[in-house]
């Protein structure tokens, strides 16, 4: 796909994963619209990570569903990698989705009869991996999420937080560069919430975009810059309140370091 500068306005420059433009998003439920986006202006760069708080029914998980490629705005302009996506297709999302953007959800959305193994394979089975290589890559990112010991598990042999890493894992397999996570750590204890939030830090210093939804203020400490967003608009957006001037010049956290390995 070439670059290309929408009609509606926003222009898509290359290093900047994400660009949205007067986005707006509207349900219509009978006879009454849900605006659920009023004109969201977003810009992110290539590895930044970034929090998106605000209360329930704010339009969090709606923008997460655009920026993802899950669903396409009523109106306003969206530039992923450097490319208009906001008129494109099912297939065509679901195409480029598949590759550029890793999910990860607050229920895990995790195949209850499926091993962990299976689970993970699921992106490459849709994209056309062959068997082989397929297992050898799915089996490599499960270890690298310290599950090498649970690859034949299901889902309900498995604690929240080892579900939470298959659906990591499964975010991960494609290598995306954008990994989207709404309330990764809503149904997880504060322990094993602060292991999962090692596993993003961990991606973000390997190069990865991490955008993450979360109504906890000590999981938005995680990340860099801080967006919250109230009645569909963004209210605010700075840096997290953990991040020095010095760190910010550096472009690094100031959590402990992690010790999990991804690979
Ligand atoms: N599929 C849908 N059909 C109709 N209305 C919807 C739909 N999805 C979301 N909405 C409405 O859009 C608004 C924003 O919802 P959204 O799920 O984005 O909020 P949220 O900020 O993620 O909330 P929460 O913190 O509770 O997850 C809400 O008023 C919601 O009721
Ligand atoms: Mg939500």
């Amino acid at each position: 796909m070439a670059p290309a500068v929408p009609a509606t306005g926003v222009t898509c420059i290359p290093g900047e994963v994400i660009a949205t433009d007067n986005l707006w998003k509207t349900y219509v439920m009978g006879d009454q619209e849900v605006h659920a986006l009023r004109g969201v202006n977003l810009r992110i760069r290539h590895n930044e990570y970034v929090a998106i708080m605000g209360p329930s029914g704010s339009g969090k998980s709606t923008l997460m569903n655009l920026i993802g490629c899950l669903d396409s705005p009523s109106q306003g302009s969206y530039c992923l990698n450097g490319h208009d996506v906001s008129r494109l297709n099912d297939d065509e999302l679901a195409r480029i989705r598949n590759k550029e953007i890793g999910f990860v959800f607050q229920t895990f959305n995790l195949l209850a009869r499926a091993t962990a193994l299976h689970n993970v394979e699921l992106p490459l089975i849709y994209n056309g991996t062959g068997t082989v290589q397929r297992i050898e890559r799915a089996k490599s990112v499960l270890e690298s999420v310290g599950l090498g010991e649970r690859m034949m598990h299901k889902p309900n042999e498995m604690s929240g937080g080892q579900r939470q890493r298959v659906a990591i894992a499964r975010a991960l397999v494609n290598s995306p560069s954008i990994i989207l996570a709404d309330e990764p750590t809503g149904n997880l204890d504060s322990k094993t919430g602060i292991e999962i939030m090692g596993l993003f830090e961990e991606l973000h210093r390997r190069g990865n975009t991490i955008v993450l939804v979360t109504h906890e203020p000590d999981i938005a400490e995680h990340a860099h810059r801080v967006v919250t967003i109230r009645d569909g608009v963004i209210a605010s957006d700075a840096p997290s309140t953990r991040m020095t001037p010095e760190a910010m010049l550096a472009g690094v956290s100031q959590n402990p370091a992690s010790q999990v390995t991804v690979s």
